[in-house]
């Protein structure tokens, strides 16, 4: 590569399971081949640094990829984001724990780095709309993974509603059921206090509110769920979460969503994890299963442990190509190289001075971008506080939306006074 080859140079903050599944492949593939558009011309993916809270997993990634990543920083411990951040970085990836991006997602956006963010992007609207702020006044994209969006079927399902085939969504469930492992041992070092979900029933909502918004207004968030399994039963983490969301479309008739989620399931699932919905349209059901997709496979002595027997291939598998070549791919990786596609054509997709429209062409897109991420920060943030009331035993709350007392307003049974946990308009 010529040295003059327009670059982004990466920070990843965060070495966990998600780096591992979805961003690795990426960085191993953009390593050993630039990414290329005719707007751009080539440009190469440098990872430069990898942040993360112990070092250990990143030492072992950067090992085994030796000869790939041979400058490839390691940083760990409480100083690790200030050096990242004083690094010569375009490019900053957050994947930290669902309550831990926001940190680093603040002091990379106010260096001027582009920025991408693991589902949940953060917990409130506070942290979001300072975060959109500090974008906008940086002039760099902020932007959060949601890779369901890029999965053929849901995009199959959104073409549908677009193009007038199925209309008027009414109502429907989501499931999406984790194996114990999650929260015994993969999460164990942040599970306190945590919940199943915001960890994935997000997922979910962003594919309705997407799919089918956006021109309805949220409405009202109500959650209960069980605990005594990961921690104790009167403590603050949860086991599973079942929530409901309501829509309200402008001729006042509503849409209601179910959307459960467990993460104290068999780890012997034939899948890795169970996920299925239904929608109901005035003229018709949608019924999906993330891995009963045709394929079912076993292989004495290894399904399903090391192998799945309903695999889903298309969010990210090795494949071995017909022309010879091996590489992983699948939506998982794709919305990652999205995302650096867009920020390449920012930087390098025409000349400096039009650097402003390309900017905006990519922020306007609602898919990624952090300020599109307001109603589902929202129903995070709903969420979040319905069960913190609930694990101090005042459960049955409500949260309404846009309201005569303000943007997000938690209502609790018996109690006159409400709370409001958002006063501006979501
Ligand atoms: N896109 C998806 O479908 C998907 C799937 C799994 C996880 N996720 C999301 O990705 C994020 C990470 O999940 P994971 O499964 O990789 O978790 P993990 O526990 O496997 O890894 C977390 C990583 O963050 C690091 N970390 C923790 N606290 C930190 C801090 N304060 N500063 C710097 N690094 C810190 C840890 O050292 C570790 O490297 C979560 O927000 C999760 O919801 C997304």
């Amino acid at each position: 590569m010529q040295p003059s080859t327009p670059q982004l140079r990466v920070g990843m903050v965060g070495v966990g399971m998600i780096f591992e599944e979805t961003y690795a492949p990426f960085f191993e593939q953009t390593a050993r081949e630039p990414l290329y558009d005719s707007t751009t011309g080539p440009v190469q993916v440098h990872l430069t640094a990898l942040v993360s809270r112990t070092g250990q997993r990143a030492a072992r990634y950067l090992e085994r990829q030796a000869s790939l990543f041979t400058t490839c920083r390691n940083l760990s411990g409480s100083d690790a984001l200030r050096a990242l951040i004083q690094m010569p970085v375009d490019v900053v990836c957050i994947a930290t724990p669902d309550h831990r991006h926001f940190e680093p997602a603040r002091a990379a956006l106010a260096a001027g780095k582009h920025v991408l963010i693991e589902k949940p992007s953060v917990l409130n609207l506070n942290e979001l709309d300072e975060l959109v702020q500090l974008a906008r006044q940086q002039g760099v994209l902020a932007k959060v993974v949601y890779h369901k969006l890029l999965d053929p079927d849901h995009k199959r399902l959104r073409t549908l509603v677009h193009d007038g085939v199925l209309r008027h969504v009414n109502n429907g469930y989501c499931s999406l059921l984790e194996p114990k492992s999650i929260s015994g041992s993969q999460f164990a070092e942040w599970i306190t206090g945590r919940n199943p979900a915001t960890y994935v029933a997000i997922h979910y909502w962003k594919l309705i509110d997407f799919t089918f918004g956006p021109n309805w207004f949220l409405d009202r968030i109500t959650a209960t769920g069980q605990r005594g399994l990961v921690g104790p039963a009167d403590g603050p983490t949860w086991d599973s979460v079942q929530m409901q969301v309501v829509y309200r479309y402008p001729d006042q008739r509503e849409a209601a969503f179910d959307i459960h989620t467990s993460w104290v399931n068999p780890d012997n699932f034939p899948g890795y994890v169970e996920q299925e919905v239904q929608f109901r349209f005035d003229n018709g059901v949608w019924n999906a299963h993330q891995r009963k997709r045709g394929v079912e496979v076993t292989i004495e002595g290894r399904t399903p442990g090391e192998y799945k027997t309903t695999p889903n291939h298309h969010y990210n598998a090795e494949f071995l190509e017909p022309w010879g070549q091996r590489r992983r791919r699948g939506y998982g990786i794709e919305v990652i190289e999205r995302f650096f596609r867009e920020v390449a054509y920012v930087e390098y997709g025409g000349p400096r001075h039009e650097r402003p429209q390309r900017l905006r062409a990519m922020q306007q897109l609602e898919y990624n971008d952090l300020a599109a991420d307001r109603r589902c920060v929202a129903i995070v943030q709903a969420l979040e506080a319905i069960l913190e009331h609930g694990a101090q035993g005042r459960s049955g709350c409500l949260v309404r939306v846009n309201g005569p007392m303000g943007g997000l307003v938690l209502y609790e049974p018996g109690r006159p006074e409400a709370t409001i946990l958002y006063g501006p308009t979501v």
